[in-house]
């Protein structure tokens, strides 16, 4: 037997090992049960007596050394895989990048922006005005009379007897004249409150866009041709529009303003409740009261204002059956738009 070849295999053998199960499998090549060294100490009764303490002294070292570097190895592994396991791989910077979840604009304020460009295109600009309002601006100066029952404590939010949050857009009107000269055309937008009973189509808070033009000569067929305008810019040029005679306080002629069904054209379906016909905003010339209390003289100026609701247009316009979802904060509703 070539000692010497044995002891350099066992060494290589062990120092190759680079894992417990390549070590172990070496431990078992030597040291097993039918290992090299094994099979030597086992076969020293089979060697003349004379050579056994020699054969055995050098078995003994081989099992030894064996034994002493198997140690050490699996010291030395045991070191690496416990750094390993605190060891982070460096970042691959060239990896696409993660996209989270990324927020877009509400649908009211897709829509408000949607009908404040119509707007700006036929040359309106913007005013602005308080939400919480004096009840001066939200009736009074709007030709509301003392007992209308909208002043109602049913209808109003107030904040003091004379403070409230405003019901309507239209208190923006009396600002924006008591502090201009004719002529103007303005839009103002934003939201309103009313102490509704909450349901399907009627929310305490909803939104509204109004516009006022105020000039010399202003008449009733300025104010169709602006609304028609408007309507056909937003829902299509073969939408016709019809004015019902209706109340306002602070526009005499008043109407309400009905647009042809865009689902089916005037023909009557499920969306128009088979009328053919939706009620789209209201309208009117502004009553000479209103404009005394801006200081504005009725036989020199004339105008006209309109009101609408961007909810309402947002549910027209995309189908949406319930008002409540626009301030529900439903992700499932939201992310639709
Ligand atoms: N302020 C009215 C409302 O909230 C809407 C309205 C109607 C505004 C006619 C107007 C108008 O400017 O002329 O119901």
């Amino acid at each position: 037997m070539d000692v010497e070849s044995l002891e350099q295999s066992i060494q290589q053998d062990i120092s190759k090992a680079n894992s417990v199960e390549a070590l172990e499998e070496a431990r078992i090549r030597y040291l097993g049960r039918k290992g090299r060294i094994t099979a030597l100490l086992r076969n020293i009764k089979d060697v003349p007596p004379t050579e056994r303490p020699q054969i055995g002294a050098v078995a003994n070292r081989l099992k030894q050394l064996a034994e002493g570097l198997l140690e050490q190895k699996t010291t030395a592994l045991r070191a690496t895989q416990t750094a390993s396991r605190f060891y982070t791989p460096p970042r691959d910077a060239t990896l696409p990048a993660h996209e989270g979840a990324r927020g877009h604009r509400h649908i009211l304020s897709q829509t408000v922006s949607e009908l404040k460009e119509i707007f700006f295109g036929m040359g309106y600009s913007l005013a602005p005005g308080p939400d919480v309002e004096l009840e001066y601006y939200n009736f009074q100066a709007l030709n509301f009379p003392d007992e209308h029952p909208s002043r109602d404590l049913q209808d109003t939010f107030y904040v003091t007897d004379d403070i409230l949050l405003r019901t309507h857009t239209s208190p923006v009107q009396i600002r924006f004249m008591e502090n201009n000269k004719p002529p103007l055309k303005i839009i103002a937008a934003g939201r309103v409150y009313r102490n509704e009973t909450i349901d399907q189509s009627h929310a305490a808070e909803f939104h509204q866009i109004e516009g006022l033009y105020v000039d010399n000569n202003v008449s009733l067929a300025d104010l169709k041709k602006d609304v028609e305008v408007f309507i056909q810019q937003l829902f299509g040029a073969k939408t016709k529009v019809r004015f019902r005679p209706h109340f306002f306080p602070f526009t005499e002629p008043s109407a309400e303003v009905d647009m042809t069904c865009f689902a089916c054209n005037g023909a009557g379906c499920s969306v128009c409740g088979q009328v053919g016909w939706i009620e789209i905003m209201g309208a009117g010339m502004v009553h000479p009261n209103v404009f005394r209390a801006v200081g504005y003289d009725p036989e020199v100026y004339s105008g006209f204002a309109f009101g609408l609701g961007v909810d309402r247009v947002a549910m027209i316009k995309y189908g949406i059956d319930d008002i409540r979802l626009f301030l529900s904060n439903d992700f499932r509703f939201l992310e639709q738009f």
